[in-house]
């Protein structure tokens, strides 16, 4: 099968309103024991009805996210030295982005980012809080750079230790070579219990890329939202807790409530792009200079 399984980016999110159907509008703050075996239940029905597109990008994405393979896209990536762009140049930038998608179903990039905003814009959050919302995705522009969709987008998880079986198709890591190797797979395995996500190296993707693009500019909140929002073993399934201190825990509360926005925010809306530009460049002029490095 193609190395780009999915028909567009899009796709892997779409999935997840699949595995995530909204309850209520409700954040979800904390999942109750009774919500964990209910969860359990529903993973396991939606492994057998994935579609095949879907599952074969999990299988490429959990074969291929190993220590190594993070550790060469940091090298390669975090000197951010491809591109000097501002935040809007960036959204439009990614908006070249043309993938196999239906344009017809499939909205825009630029599109879902100020769906997100405003969705946020609307509950009368902070003024960071809808930015944060407006830049979510930009680490997307990885795509463009030829990057396979499995290094952008899908649930990240920590690499060097142990794989979660909380894992959407968790059985694909048995062909991850980290799998086979006992050191990477103790409880905290290259890292020390508590010592904090900041010290953990997660599987390589559009949210940590974007992460070190901005980490000098938006407050702590903003930067946990970006940095783990694909972080559905954490955020959802509550892997991952030996890693995590109690900044972490603080920090997830937001992590968990931006969720919603980012979810179930609805996607058939058609946004006036020139109508909501000055608001959001205002907007962006507060937090961030002319041009940051990519
Ligand atoms: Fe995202
Ligand atoms: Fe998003």
């Amino acid at each position: 099968m193609t190395k780009q399984p999915l028909s567009s980016l899009d796709e892997w999110e779409d999935d997840l309103l699949r595995r995530y159907p909204a309850q209520g509008n409700q954040p979800v703050d904390t999942l109750a024991a009774d919500t964990l075996a209910v969860n359990t239940e529903r993973f396991r029905n939606y492994d057998a009805e994935a579609r095949p597109g879907v599952k074969e990008f999990y299988r490429l994405n959990h074969q291929y996210q190993t220590l190594a393979f993070v550790r060469q896209k940091r090298q390669q990536y975090l000197t951010l030295d491809k591109r000097q762009m501002g935040i809007w140049e960036a959204m439009e930038y990614l908006n070249t982005l043309i993938d196999d998608s239906d344009p017809d179903i499939d909205l825009p990039q630029i599109e879902h980012l100020l769906q997100t905003a405003e969705a946020i814009r609307h509950a009368n959050r902070p003024r960071w809080y809808i930015l944060a919302g407006l830049i979510h995705d930009l680490g997307k522009i990885l795509c463009l750079w030829d990057e396979p969709q499995w290094a952008v987008v899908g649930d990240t998880f920590p690499v060097g230790c142990r794989y979660s079986e909380k894992i959407v198709f968790y059985d694909a890591f048995r062909a991850n070579p980290d799998f086979n190797d006992p050191q990477l797979q103790t409880e905290a395995g290259i890292y020390e219990s508590g010592c904090g996500l900041d010290q953990v190296l997660m599987s390589w993707g559009h949210d940590e890329y974007l992460y070190h693009v901005v980490k000098d500019y938006m407050p702590p909140p903003a930067l946990y939202m970006i940095r783990y929002h694909s972080c559905y073993p954490i955020h959802r399934e509550q892997a991952y807790q030996q890693l995590m201190n109690d900044r972490d825990r603080e920090m997830f509360v937001w992590v968990n409530d931006f969720n919603q926005y980012d979810l179930y925010t609805k996607r058939d809306q058609r946004m006036d792009v020139t109508a909501l530009r000055p608001f959001y460049e205002d907007l962006i002029s507060e937090f961030f200079p002319e041009k940051i490095r990519w």
